[in-house]
């Protein structure tokens, strides 16, 4: 009797134990989840900031969702006016809140900025060094980036956009000329439409893997394949990002994305060690050898941050150059005038000779000035991201430490306030003689970003877009395929989303 007595006591108190233990649980996930947001909601809101009102857990994700059903697509007419194709949901949400507004991914609130003046002071006082990246995108998109230059931040961000920011040499000339060579076949074998985006996208692939990493194709490609499928996977469009748990919500896609990581991890390890293995014969001046011979005193990365590193530049250095010759190519073929202007520069700056000499470049100003039109319209990098590690105030309000911001560069490369009633027309002629292509603000043309964490990588974008697009032009005319389908779309980058059918013609 007393035995079986004490028992049940026994069992009562464990069963106390078990609930308080739950209780606590649940309660710090209602504060971490609920109450924590809620205070930072609170806090924009006095601030003066509005916008969709966010449901629990999944904030705005989905009215994300719906608005980004009607989305169009036109065969027919090519339209440059994207904001509300890219952003569909932005550009209804702007008409009903305004350039600066508070929107959200699960329980994490975004500000949505969208004008120039506001990204001015926001940035007057704070340099590289202090800028976060939003956590909830560094833990999401960890299997393709890691912590390499794009997500670091602070003392580390120093220290490895120190060891990298000289490492670059000019892009490989042969790996362009393959390309126009299998082009030439495919025309002469009666094939003249050709998707410029797949083959661009590889041919850049080709070239960082040797410029920058110093291997073959071959060993390259397995890594990039890789890359592009976390990538697929990462923005397929049923996603949880923000949400508590949503990675279990979405279990087959974050296993998917982990295990490529790990496998592309894998494969730059072996690059690396076999790079070890030969350094002490000579090091080689490319990226990687750079990175590495730094090995030696104390700026020294560790191998994970190598390979991170690795990882960031093997695909931030080739989708977005790919990315700006794609769109140009397709402004191009509807404008053959400028394909001609652009022949007779080419043969009054490079004449019949070869183009061997980068600084016979610099005479390509008016190619200068249409890729500049180029990466105003499509921004290949349609919005750049930043959080808070301070309060910051702009003007008379104050963004709350943490707060995660989402600048919407398509949206302000495409407002007739800040570049008039042409802002949709292809007129690479704004950019003769005013690197601001006649925006009347100063910020609104931010194609790589701004301040002190501005793109590590856009002379040499300069370079590799001139000499492919020189070879394209000097051996092709083009024209648009009536297969192509208008409908650019935001895949971490701006992506033609059912590529890019062109008509070639050898010249
Ligand atoms: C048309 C081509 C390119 C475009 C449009 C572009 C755009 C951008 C943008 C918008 C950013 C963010 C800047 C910010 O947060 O303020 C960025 C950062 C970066 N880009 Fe590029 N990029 C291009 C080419 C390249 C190339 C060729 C490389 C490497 C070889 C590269 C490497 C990087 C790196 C490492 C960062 C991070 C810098 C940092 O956070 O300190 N990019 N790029
Ligand atoms: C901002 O918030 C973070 C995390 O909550 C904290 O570690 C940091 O000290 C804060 N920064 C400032 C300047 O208050
Ligand atoms: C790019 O070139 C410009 C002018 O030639 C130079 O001032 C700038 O520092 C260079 N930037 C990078 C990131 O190499």
């Amino acid at each position: 009797m007393e035995a079986s007595l004490q028992l049940v006591m026994n069992s009562m108190s464990l069963g106390i134990l078990c609930a308080s233990i739950v209780f606590i649980l649940v309660g710090k996930l209602v504060f971490s989840c609920w109450i924590i947001p809620f205070l930072g909601y609170r806090k924009l809101k006095r601030n003066g900031f509005s916008g969709p009102k966010p449901s629990f857990p999944f904030g705005n994700l989905n009215d994300i969702k719906l608005l980004s059903s009607f989305s169009s697509s036109s065969p027919l007419s090519i339209s440059n006016n994207i904001h509300s194709t890219a952003f569909p949901y932005f550009a209804v949400w702007q008409k009903l809140y305004g350039k600066v507004m508070v929107y959200w991914l699960g329980t994490e609130a975004f500000l949505y900025i969208a004008d120039p003046q506001f990204v001015k002071e926001m940035s007057a006082d704070i340099k590289g060094k202090g800028w976060g990246k939003p956590n909830v995108f560094k833990q999401d998109r960890e299997p393709m980036f890691g912590s390499g230059l794009v997500m670091v931040e602070g003392d580390d961000w120093v220290r490895h956009r120190h060891v990298i920011t000289p490492a670059f040499s000019p892009a490989n000339l042969k790996s362009a000329t393959d390309m126009l060579d299998r082009w030439g076949s495919l025309v002469s074998s009666g094939q003249p439409e050709i998707d410029v985006e797949r083959e661009i996208i590889r041919t850049a692939g080709e070239i960082i893997a040797k410029t920058s990493f110093g291997i073959s194709y071959g060993n390259g490609r397995k890594v990039l394949e890789k890359l592009r499928d976390v990538q697929i996977t990462l923005f397929k469009t049923n996603r949880y990002v923000g949400v508590p748990f949503g990675k279990y919500l979405n279990l087959k896609e974050t296993l998917e994305a982990k295990a490529l990581g790990e496998e592309i991890d894998a494969l730059l390890h072996e690059i690396i060690a076999e790079r070890r293995t030969k350094i002490r014969g000579g090091e080689a001046k490319d990226l990687l050898g750079m990175l590495m011979a730094d090995d030696k005193n104390k700026r020294a990365l560790t191998t994970k941050e190598l390979v991170d590193e690795c990882k960031t530049f093997f695909f931030g250095g080739h989708e977005t150059t790919a990315l700006s010759l794609t769109w140009t190519l397709l402004l191009l073929a509807i404008h053959p005038t400028w394909q001609e202007e652009l022949r007779e520069e080419i043969k009054l700056v490079v004449g019949d000779g070869e183009l061997r000499d980068v600084a016979m470049l610099a005479g390509l100003k008016k190619m200068g000035w249409v890729m500049n039109e180029v990466l105003r319209l499509y921004p290949p990098a349609p919005n750049v991201q930043r959080q808070a590690r301070q309060d910051i105030r702009v003007g008379k309000v104050v963004i709350p430490n943490g707060t995660n911001m989402w600048i919407d560069v398509v949206s302000m490369h495409h407002d007739e306030k800040l570049w008039g009633k042409d802002v949709h027309e292809f007129k690479p002629e704004r950019f003769e003689d005013n690197i601001y292509g006649g925006c009347n603000h100063k910020m609104g043309f931010l194609p790589f970003g701004f301040g002190g964490r501005m793109c590590v990588g856009r002379n040499l974008t300069a370079m590799e877009y001139k000499i492919m697009l020189t070879l394209i032009l000097t051996r092709f005319s083009f024209s648009l395929s009536p297969n192509y389908c208008h409908e650019p779309s935001h895949m971490l980058s701006l992506r033609p989303k059912h590529g890019m059918p062109l008509i070639f013609k050898p010249l």
